[in-house]
């Protein structure tokens, strides 16, 4: 079942359109369907974000199995919004899953690829990442503008490798940070707030079970929501859409 609701954001007053669907998979196909909307909507290169962690592979696998001949693979440009900063081989990385489960099974044009190199040392490709972002994506307001950002939430209301200790990314003139994962200390190199908020277009795609309690702080702005980074993407001039399964809305 498809539910189309329309939450005015009182921070920007303005509508942020949510898809609820009965399963994952369901949400994945329809966000499908919306990205190849957005690639209609115009012929040039189209830079996108992708996500990290586990939601988006079934997204990755679904488009690999059914979807492989809808995209326009040669003008598409593949960037992160977040990486761990481990070799692109290490199960960690964000890139090897895409790569893996979608990438290598199209005929995608590599020089289109543009990971965040997590064999390197983290402070020099952080500085490189930024400069490549500058140097080959279009830039208005000080920052790059992605056509897509593809974000997930995390149960302490991360998103990309923003964390809560970290809400400075969004009061930030950097493109992009580094950062280490509250818990884990891992390394991370992750967009900013600033550059998130500057795309065309920003998807949040949530499922799962674990994910309601956050889904219904951020929907209803309760208080607690204040301190989620996820809570702060609101694209200025952009559109702001959320993909959720029954059971991330449960409680809306
Ligand atoms: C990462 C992601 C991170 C992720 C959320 C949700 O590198 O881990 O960018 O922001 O999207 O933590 O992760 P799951 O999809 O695994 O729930």
């Amino acid at each position: 079942m498809t539910i189309i609701v329309n939450y005015n954001n009182t921070k920007q007053q303005m509508n942020t359109k949510t898809t609820i669907k009965a399963s994952a998979t369901q949400v994945a196909e329809a966000f499908i369907e919306h990205w190849l909307e957005l690639l209609k909507q115009s012929k040039d290169d189209f830079h996108v974000a992708l996500s990290g962690g586990s939601t988006p592979k079934l997204l990755f696998q679904l488009i690999k199995e059914d979807h492989l001949e809808q995209f326009p693979w040669e003008r598409i440009h593949f960037w992160w919004g977040d990486e761990r900063m481990v070799p692109p081989n290490n199960d960690e990385s964000n890139f090897k899953w895409a790569f893996e489960l979608l990438i290598r099974h199209t005929n995608f044009p590599m020089k289109n690829l543009h990971r965040i190199l997590g064999e390197m040392p983290a402070e020099n490709e952080q500085l490189r990442f930024t400069a490549e972002m500058i140097t080959k994506m279009p830039v208005e307001n000080g920052a790059p503008v992605f056509d897509l950002v593809i974000l997930g939430l995390g149960t302490d209301g991360h998103t990309a490798s923003i964390f809560p200790d970290r809400m400075d990314l969004f009061n930030t003139e950097n493109i992009s940070a580094l950062v280490n994962h509250p818990e884990s200390g891992q390394q991370r190199v992750t967009l900013s707030g600033l550059t998130i908020n500057n795309s065309k277009n920003v998807a949040f795609l949530v499922t799962g079970n674990s994910k309601k309690d956050r889904v219904k702080e951020i929907f209803s702005h309760d208080q607690i929501s204040k301190s989620y980074p996820a809570t702060h993407v609101n694209p200025e001039n952009g559109e702001l859409t959320w993909w959720l399964d029954e059971a991330a809305a449960l409680m809306l």
